[in-house]
């Protein structure tokens, strides 16, 4: 059985043939893979630079892949049946003592004990087929299929929105009409995690800024436009201005350097909050004393946002299928590029790096 390997936290990446079964949980469920999205995380691990992979207990390697489209093949469980489209939930409960973890948020997992298929401690999904639990499976409408592979990068961020939005129930942040038409945002970072969040805060109703170091890319021209997203360039136009405006909400997620976030706190409005997703991966945060004092003073928040669970799955899918009606050239654009899992050389080029443009790549199982 053929599935892509990791060994972290030592760097590199190979495709093998398992001779072992892959079984989740109860296992009721036999999914066959269709395809796998790459994102950031799986290259930290392919480079051997993310420091919370590791391997189940009692081995040295790891499948890899956490974001999944499959095909039920066989099931003993009546809530699914042959021919299904389902999508693995990639952080689970592990031991399940915490309360969270009970009520099925490993999310907030209060034991730091659950596991991530591909990540931490479980197989991933990059495997030609497994056994899996109906409880981690979500079903996917077969006329999202093409896109569907989004869902799991989106089940975060619908965790992120909820959970900023949950934190702003501390005051009253819907505007006169009672929407959130009167807030603005702005999201740092254009990876596929800032365009998806981007769209989301579009979809209820943000004005919405989206920045990066650069001019936009073909790719996020369209988006940007269809779903009227402001395009910002800090490196042209500076952070000065950006503090002048004054923002309800700034999202980073570029995953850069700790020293924007003293910047981002700086462009928060009274009552704003910083979410703060993506892992900066170098430097430093000094916050200057009068700086902290306006922070108090106008009540911000900064909240620190990872991991979507299944309800945000269902959302994200619900989502998609919304966008591919509403906008259907971010639809299109979502997926930059296809690699058949037996082209060993686009693989290996796809797993160890992003390519210039890039959303989100998919790896197809035939
Ligand atoms: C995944 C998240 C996960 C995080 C940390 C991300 O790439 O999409 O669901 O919690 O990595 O491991
Ligand atoms: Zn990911």
């Amino acid at each position: 059985m053929k599935a892509i390997v990791v060994k972290p936290p030592k760097p590199g990446v190979e495709v093998r043939d398992l001779t072992q079964v892959i079984r989740h949980g109860s296992g009721t469920v036999k999914v066959r893979i269709l395809e796998n999205g790459i994102c950031g995380t799986d290259r930290e691990i392919v480079r051997g630079e993310l420091t919370t992979a590791r391997p189940p207990e009692g081995r040295d390697w790891l499948v890899l892949g956490h974001e999944a489209l499959g095909i039920v093949e066989d099931s003993s469980d009546p809530r699914f049946k042959p021919g299904d489209l389902v999508m693995p939930i990639n952080r689970r409960s592990y031991h399940g003592k915490c309360l969270n973890c009970l009520v099925g948020r490993p999310d907030f997992c209060e034991a730091n004990e659950f596991v991530e298929a591909g990540i931490i401690g479980m197989d991933g999904f990059m495997v030609e087929y497994w056994y899996d639990d109906p409880k981690y499976l979500v079903k996917v409408p077969k006329n999202i299929a093409d896109i569907a592979v989004m869902a799991q990068p989106l089940s975060d961020l619908e965790k992120s929105v909820e959970e900023i939005l949950n934190v702003q129930r501390r005051l009253i942040w819907t505007c006169d009409d009672g929407t959130y038409n009167c807030r603005r945002s702005i999201v740092f970072g254009t990876g596929s995690t800032g365009i998806l969040i981007s769209l989301l805060l579009r979809t209820i109703g943000f004005e919405v800024y989206v920045a990066n170091r650069r001019d936009p890319l073909e790719s996020e021209a369209k988006i940007t436009e269809e779903a009227g997203i402001i395009y910002y360039n800090y490196s042209k136009d500076g952070l000065d201005k950006l503090k002048s405006m004054g923002f309800d909400l700034v999202v980073d997620t570029t995953g850069a350097s700790a020293s924007l976030i003293g910047h981002e706190i700086e462009m928060l409005k009274p009552n704003g909050i910083l979410g703060l997703f993506g892992f900066p991966a170098e430097g430093e945060l000094t916050l200057r004393y009068d700086v902290i004092q306006r922070f108090i003073y106008k009540s911000n928040a900064i909240v620190g946002l990872i991991n979507g669970q299944k309800p945000h799955f269902q959302q994200a899918l619900a989502h998609l299928a919304q966008w591919k009606s509403i906008w259907p050239t971010v639809a299109n654009s979502l997926i930059t590029r296809v690699v058949d899992v037996n082209d060993d050389k686009e693989l290996m080029q796809v797993l160890n790096r992003k390519e210039k443009g890039e959303i989100k790549v998919k790896i197809k199982w035939s």
